[in-house]
Parts: C-alpha cells; sequence; structure tokens
C-alpha cells in the first residue's frame, strides 16, 4: 500500500519522479504528492490520481535534480490534500513520505507537541518528519544520522523517502516491514517501492533489509547502515524484468491483458519443471527440503484473498493426490489465534505481492515455532520470498490490475506441481494416473486459449446479467474455491455484492435468497458430482432462479435448463479450477466495464496490502 519513489542524479526529477508513480498507482490512488529539492524545497501534492498532480504542477517550477514522491492509500486521515504525502517538519527543511503505520505516532505526538511542534495533517506519517526534525535540531547531525536515530523510537511498519534542504545532495531510505529497493544507474539512483518506476533506466538494484537506512549521494554513491549503526555492504542484483510487462499492449485494461496472458503464464509457472515424455514433476525449492516434505505431520497454508483461494485448492490437490493432511488458514487469523505448531509441520505462504503484511507476520510466528517455511510467490526478491526456507516462484510477471487473475492460475498450478511431486514420492497415486495428470496439465495451456475464445460470448451474457444487484456462486469439490473466487472477483471490481457457496450447502439458508433477480453463477465440471450438481441446478430453477452454468462442452442436461451456458474442454477433475475460473473472471470484467467502474483500480482497494 502507497508507492514511493525517488531520484537523485543528473536528470530533472520531476518527470521521473511522476512516471514512477504512475507505475505504482496500483499500490494506492487516493493522493499524490511530489518534493523537490532546487534552491529551497518545493511541495505539491493533492487528492486524487497522479493525473491530478501531474496537471497541477503543469505550470509550476519544478526544476531540480533530486526529489521523493508518493501514492497514497490512506490509513490515518481521510484522503485530502492535507493528508497526502509528502510531508513537513515545522522548519520547512525536510519532506518526507512513507509507506506503513508508526504505530506509536501518539505517543510521540504528544510529547513533540509539548517540545512546541504543531502539526497540519491527520496522518501519523507526519510524527516521523517532526520527530527526524527534532533529533536535528538537537544534535545538530547529519540528516541520515537524525533519521536512523528516530526510527529507533518508532515502533511500527515503514518504507521512507526523506529530503533536506539544507543537505541538497542526499537521498535517505530507509525500511520495515514494508518494501523499499534502491536502483543503481549511471551516476544515478532510484528509491522505489518495487522496481517499475526506474526500470526503463536500470535493472541494478539493491534490496534494503528490515532496520537498513540508505544515504545516497552522487560523491559516495550508496551507503547502507543498520539502526544499531553498523555499515553494512549493499548487495547488488541484476533483475530480468522488462518494461513491455509494466505496459497496457493495446488492451483496455491490464485486467483484460491480465486474463489474456494466462495460457503463457501458465506454461512459464510449468516450465522446466514438467515433462510428460520422462513422467517428470520437479519443484527444486521442494527437491531441497523433500525429507521435510515426505515426513512433515502435516501443511498448514497461510494467505489472503485470492491467495487463500488458490491455497482451498491447494488442499484439496495435496490431501487427494499426497495424502498429507492439509490445513488453509487465512493469515491474518493464524497469526492471532495462538496455532499449535511443531517442528514436524510445514507452513506455506502463498502471495502474489510477497509484501502483504498479515501472510509475512504469520510466517514469523511459524518460523520462531520451528515449522519450516515455503512460499509460493510471485514477486521476486520480494520480502515473503527472502523470509522463506525455500519456495518456488510462479512466475507470471508484474501482475498490475488490482484484481488478482494470471497470479490466481499460477499459483494453482505451482500447487499441482507440488502435490504431484509429493505423490509420486509417497507413490500416494498410481503411475498411470501420475502421467494422465502431467500430460493434461500440459495441455492446460491450449485448453485456456479455446476458453479465451468464448470471450464475446461471455460479454454478451454479462450484458444480460449487469443490473442485478447481487449474485450466488456455487461449486463442488474442486470447483468450491472457484466459487468463492468468482464471488470476490465480481465483488472487487463491480462492486455489485456476490457470495460463494459449496453448491450442496444452499438448502441451509442461502436457497431463502433466491428469485427472479437472482443470478447463480454454477461450475458444473467436475465428473465426480455431476449429478448432484444437476439436482441443485434444478432446485435454483424451480425458485426463478436465473442460472449462469460453466459445463463441460457437450454437456446436455444443465444446457436444457439454464437461463446461459459456458461450454468449456473438459479435463482431468484435479486440473478443473484452472480451466473453469477463466470465465468467471471475464464475466467480471465485463459486468465491471459495463457498470462503467474503474476495472484496474476499484475503489478502496490497492494491490499490495503492507498494513495489518
Ligand atoms: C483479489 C486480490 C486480493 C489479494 C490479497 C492477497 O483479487 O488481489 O484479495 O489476493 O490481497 O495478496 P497477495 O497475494 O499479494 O498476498
Amino acid at each position: 500500500m502507497c508507492g514511493i519513489v525517488g531520484y537523485i542524479g543528473h536528470r530533472q526529477a520531476d518527470e521521473l519522479i511522476i512516471k514512477g508513480l504512475e507505475r505504482l498507482e496500483y499500490r494506492g490512488y487516493d493522493s499524490a504528492g511530489i518534493a523537490i529539492i532546487n534552491n529551497g524545497l518545493a511541495i505539491f501534492k493533492k487528492a486524487g490520481k497522479v493525473k491530478a498532480l501531474r496537471k497541477m504542477i503543469k505550470t509550476s517550477d519544478t526544476s531540480g535534480t533530486l526529489g521523493i514522491g508518493h501514492t497514497r492509500w490512506a490509513t490515518h486521515g481521510e484522503p485530502n490534500d492535507k493528508n497526502a504525502h509528502p510531508h513537513m517538519g515545522n522548519n520547512g527543511r525536510l519532506a518526507l513520505v512513507h509507506n506503513g503505520i508508526i504505530e506509536n505516532y501518539a505517543v510521540l505526538k504528544s510529547a513533540l507537541m509539548a517540545e512546541g511542534h504543531t502539526f497540519s495533517s491527520d496522518t501519523d506519517t507526519e510524527v516521523l518528519v517532526h520527530l527526524i526534525e527534532e533529533i536535528q535540531k538537537e544534535g545538530n547531525l547529519a540528516l541520515e544520522e537524525a533519521v536512523r536515530l528516530a526510527l529507533n523510537r518508532v515502533e511500527g511498519a515503514y518504507a521512507i523517502a526523506v529530503v533536506d534542504r539544507n543537505n541538497p545532495g542526499i537521498l535517505v531510505g530507509a525500511r520495515k516491514q514494508s518494501p523499499l529497493l534502491v536502483g543503481i544507474g549511471d551516476n544515478e539512483f532510484f528509491i522505489g517501492s518495487d522496481a517499475s518506476p526506474f526500470l526503463d533506466s536500470t535493472k541494478r538494484v539493491v534490496y534494503l533489509e528490515d532496520g537498513q537506512v540508505a544515504c545516497i549521494s552522487l560523491e559516495k554513491g550508496l551507503q547502507l547502515r543498520n539502526t544499531a549503526n553498523e555499515e553494512q555492504p549493499p548487495f547488488i542484483q541484476t533483475l530480468d524484468l522488462q518494461i513491455e510487462a509494466l505496459e497496457k499492449e493495446g488492451y483496455e485494461h491490464f485486467m483484460l491483458k491480465e486474463i489474456y496472458e494466462q495460457p503463457k503464464t501458465i506454461l512459464d509457472a510449468m516450465r522446466g519443471r514438467i515433462s510428460s515424455k520422462e513422467s517428470r514433476v520437479t519443484l527444486r525449492g521442494l527437491e531441497e527440503y523433500a525429507n521435510r516434505f515426505v515426513r512433515a505431520n502435516r501443511i498448514i497454508i497461510v494467505a489472503c484473498g485470492t491467495s487463500y483461494h488458490s491455497g482451498l485448492i491447494g488442499e484439496y490437490l495435496i490431501e487427494d493426490l499426497a495424502r498429507i493432511p492439509v490445513e488453509v488458514e487465512y493469515a491474518s487469523e493464524f497469526r492471532y489465534r495462538n496455532p499449535i505448531l511443531s517442528e514436524r509441520d510445514i507452513v506455506i505462504a502463498i502471495s502474489q505481492s510477497g509484501e502483504t503484511a498479515d501472510t509475512m507476520a504469520a510466517l514469523e510466528l511459524a518460523k520462531q515455532k520451528g515449522a519450516m517455511i515455503y512460499g509460493i510467490v510471485n514477486s521476486v526478491g520480494s520480502s515473503i520470498a527472502r523470509l522463506t526456507d525455500a519456495g518456488s516462484y510462479i512466475h507470471a510477471g508484474p501482475e498490475i490490475g488490482v484484481a488478482s487473475t494470471k497470479a490466481f492460475t499460477g499459483q494453482v498450478t505451482v500447487l499441482t506441481l507440488l502435490a504431484l511431486s509429493l505423490a509420486r514420492k509417497l507413490s500416494t497415486i498410481s503411475n498411470t494416473y501420475f502421467q494422465t495428470l502431467v500430460r493434461e496439465l500440459e495441455l492446460i495451456p491450449s485448453k485456456v486459449e479455446e476458453i479465451l475464445k468464448e470471450n464475446d460470448h461471455i460479454k454478451y451474457i454479462a450484458k444480460e446479467v449487469k443490473d442485478h444487484h447481487n449474485a450466488l456462486y456455487l461449486g463442488r469439490g474442486y470447483n468450491f474455491p472457484v466459487a468463492l473466487e468468482g464471488a470476490l472477483k465480481l465483488k472487487e471490481i463491480s462492486y455489485v455484492h456476490a457470495e460463494g457457496y459449496p453448491a450442496a450447502e444452499m438448502k441451509h439458508g442461502p436457497i431463502a435468497l433466491i428469485d427472479e433477480n437472482m443470478p447463480v453463477y454454477v461450475t458444473a465440471t467436475n465428473k465426480s458430482a455431476y449429478d448432484k450438481i444437476v439436482s441443485n441446478v434444478q432446485e435454483v430453477v424451480a425458485r426463478k432462479g436465473r442460472v449462469i452454468a460453466i459445463v463441460n462442452k457437450g454437456e446436455k442436461l444443465i444446457a436444457k435448463i439454464a437461463d446461459h451456458v459456458i461450454e468449456i474442454p473438459s479435463t482431468e477433475e484435479p486440473l478443473t479450477p484452472l480451466l473453469s475460473v477463466i470465465p468467471l473472471q471475464l464475466l467480471s470484467y465485463h459486468i465491471a466495464v459495463e457498470l462503467g467502474r474503474n476495472v484496474d483500480q476499484p475503489r478502496n482497494l490497492a494491490k499490495s496490502v503492507t498494513v495489518e
């Protein structure tokens, strides 16, 4: 949540920062601002999107080669001009941008007020810049030293960037539990919440570790110290990321582009890890810890949102194929309920961003309690990827639409590989069935391709159902988590109330909601529960509910009674989620577009939830 950019170099900072903020807008988009050091300190900030800030500064003097910027997702204080970052202290020297929450801000604020500080916003962040100013004033300290001392008094999570009018050659950044990296260019440096703001200038980066303070100047380069004031050598990595991945490439929205990328991203998640010819599934991260996995008492999957839904599919897969007990928990609940964990447990975190605060905290707890921790992550080099003992990247590339699509199918693909690999090691499925599943998995990308050809038909259905204010999603077995995911997709981008249920549970309550105004999305592609789900559809039709069914090609019974049918290719049951979720993603997308919603940046949301 919140995006941070910083620049120090020989080029004009304003355009580089604004462009960087536009790339980081997926992290928050309720207000934005920049601070530029020229002969003094110039600050511009505005409620709304970065576009509004861009317009505001068009006629202002923003020249200067050092600056910082911020795009906000509000925590403390409503999204308006005064709460937008950067924030300043009282003497007008410092400007600071922040991602995270200063938890002890109230205590610090009272102490600072007693010293005579006055505040002009409702944010926790403003307290930090006043604290740095106070410390700097007391000891006449260098900026980086004042920042370091201030951070020793702060509780909570932060990634910050700070500039000082009286030190016009220095950019300071620091992080704890919120991401921050430094881009190293040719006699120029960048700071970013991720690498997207500066990817067209450099791919050489240093990921800051928790508690590190970076002091950057053109004379001395990047210098790192921890909050205990020990010097630390920077570890420079070169990213394998292409700038095209950050563009819409002709699609109207990032979400649509990402839905259409799925044949490729599923293939990328499998690349080098699977071969039906060699009858092999190999996940390198798993191989290193194979003994721990095969001897595990149980696996606990922790995640949030869409990643939680893929975790539920992981539970079905691992229990069904590898016969290891699995529990799936919302990371936020797991960490606060004093869970019982032992060294024989494996905790798997699933996260697209690799930065979700609750998932991080759940992993830290699991680590403390001696469990092995494994990550299934998209964002390379992210905090979760670095915290885990081992793991597997999903290799989906940057996901920019706030609603997760390709990351979901990437996660499910990796979980399928994990279950198959464990099943092989534990001999819990026959060689023939293993071969069948591997062969079928290799066919999934082309089957997704086929489903995407149904786009016009799905768009037509979306137009038909768009005006309903509620929706029910039903599925059984492997398709139950798909129902949850379908409902979440609709809610978050179209603001239509939707709920996902196991189809058989409908009789235990939700059936009371069904009438001619209730669209019911039924996923009926699993053969083992087919007859039962036909009965569930009959029950909905008998109550005049409008049925939109996803069925296998050639299906006859449901096709006869449903209002709309979307046919998809059939596959082996454990692989059905990878196909059945695609029409639901497209339906949500088209309904949201029909309703005129901001698909890529829905209200109140942000892509990377780095606060608890
Ligand atoms: C929904 C969505 C969110 C995320 C959740 C976890 O489309 O994107 O529900 O899935 O915030 O995020 P990650 O996977 O980054 O940990």
